[in-house]
């Protein structure tokens, strides 16, 4: 059957040549017509088709507040379903041609279309999805609330590695068919460890798997030049590249992730979306932050974390922090966070309890919060710290060697 609004020669001499996107998108799924509406074939004249407001809003003018430009936007139409100014800019930033955006699909942040991958491939109930523990939790949530169960092929943790299981990967979906996700994070959370491009490829071009195979690369402005795997999405017709704008652009608060993949997989998302997914007030805040100054903005934001991520390293690994018992960090730190395990002061090994105790005495009575994360595979006595603004450092930075002194 074909995909509503495809062009079937997309579908021809797929790469890798095995690849069948027939056989991972679910049945119904590729049946679907999607929703449409009076304003997808007329945008202009008097506007009676979506029984909007015809009044408009009634939020009061507060006076002279940033909120008061934005009254003024059209905000009792429903927004542009399809948001192409966003996707072109998308696509030029990370595959360097505006005219790729058909390669560019929008959500409502990555953990949208971390869901509706699963909706539109994975039978609730039969199909499976293949996850490289310690990793992003959604991955395992979105997989129970679609009634799908998890194979898990952890990670090569020895020392902090925390690399691919190629060849357990492969052989985990040549035994099972019902695999049809594999998400892999890169770089990790909470591992911060970029996935070399080659172990990516290599399960791309793997013939025993015929489904996607996901990079969540939400930190990926973080890690060095050329770690996006995002170009691979020109090239094959099997990955699917997650960003977002929540990480390095620092706009958690708008919502907007996107899927970058062959143009079948963006048609397939599109057609099964909720029409007005993206905001108008969020779409005008995206268009401002992939301007070129947005651009150089975030860049800028960008290189002070990472140079304040290397010195809390620095710092950490100093013996005013060691004699207290802080471990080596662990991963690769190419994110905006660092992973640090707390050790026993007699013997020296990851303890998790003692991770616990400092984590909530560091939020209950010296007012920082980080996150614990020990009970993660390989992450023993592990704590995950976010890298804050200079003046936020170095108060975290004094309180866990108070934390570190009491404990
Ligand atoms: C690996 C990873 N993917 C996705 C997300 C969610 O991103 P968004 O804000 O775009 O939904 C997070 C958030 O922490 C994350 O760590």
């Amino acid at each position: 059957m074909p995909i509503h609004g495809l062009d079937p020669a997309l579908l021809a001499a797929p790469k890798p040549p095995h690849f069948d996107i027939e056989r991972v998108i679910r049945p119904n799924i590729q049946a679907l017509h999607p929703y449409r509406c009076a304003r997808d074939d007329y945008q202009s004249g008097i506007l009676l088709d979506a029984n909007e407001n015809a009044l408009g809003h009634a939020i009061p003018r507060s006076g002279g507040t940033e909120i008061d430009d934005m009254l003024d936007v059209d905000l009792h139409r429903y927004p542009d379903p399809a948001q192409v100014e966003i996707k072109a800019r998308l696509a030029e930033m990370r595959l360097g041609a505006r005219d790729k955006h058909g390669h560019v699909f929008l959500g409502v942040g990555s953990d949208e279309v971390i869901d509706l991958l699963m909706r539109v491939c994975c039978v609730p109930g039969k199909d499976r999805i293949l996850t490289t523990p310690p990793t992003y939790g959604m991955y395992g949530v979105c997989a129970q609330v679609n009634d799908l169960e998890v194979t898990k092929v952890p990670l090569r943790v020895e020392g902090g590695a925390f690399q691919l299981h190629v060849d357990r990967i492969k052989d985990a979906c040549s035994s099972d068919p019902s695999i049809k996700l594999i998400w892999l994070c890169s770089p990790g959370n909470p591992t911060g460890t970029p996935i070399p491009l080659r172990d990516i490829k290599e399960i791309l071009e793997f013939p025993g798997f015929n489904g996607f195979v996901v990079i969540d690369e939400a930190y990926i402005d973080f890690a060095a030049e050329g770690s996006s795997a995002a170009k691979l999405a020109t090239e094959y017709s099997n990955v699917c590249i997650l960003q977002t704008l929540s990480k390095g652009f620092g706009l958690a608060a708008i919502r907007l992730g996107a899927a970058i993949a062959h143009p079948a997989l963006i048609q397939v998302l599109t057609n099964t979306k909720a029409p007005y997914n993206i905001s108008t007030p969020s779409a005008m805040l995206a268009l401002q932050a992939l301007s070129p100054k947005g651009l150089e903005g975030m860049r800028a934001n960008v290189k002070t974390l990472t140079t304040s991520r290397e010195a809390l390293l620095r710092e950490f690994a100093t013996p005013a922090f060691t004699q207290l018992g802080v471990g080596a960090s662990l991963g690769g730190n190419s994110a905006n966070f660092i992973l640090l395990p707390i050790l026993n002061r007699q013997t020296g090994e990851p303890d998790s309890q003692r991770a616990a105790r400092i984590y909530k005495s560091l939020a209950e009575e010296r007012g920082v919060v980080v996150r614990y994360r020990g009970n993660e595979l390989g992450c023993a006595g592990c704590l995950r710290i976010t890298v804050g603004t200079a003046e936020e450092n170095e108060v975290m930075l004094k309180r866990f060697r108070e934390a570190l002194e009491n404990m």
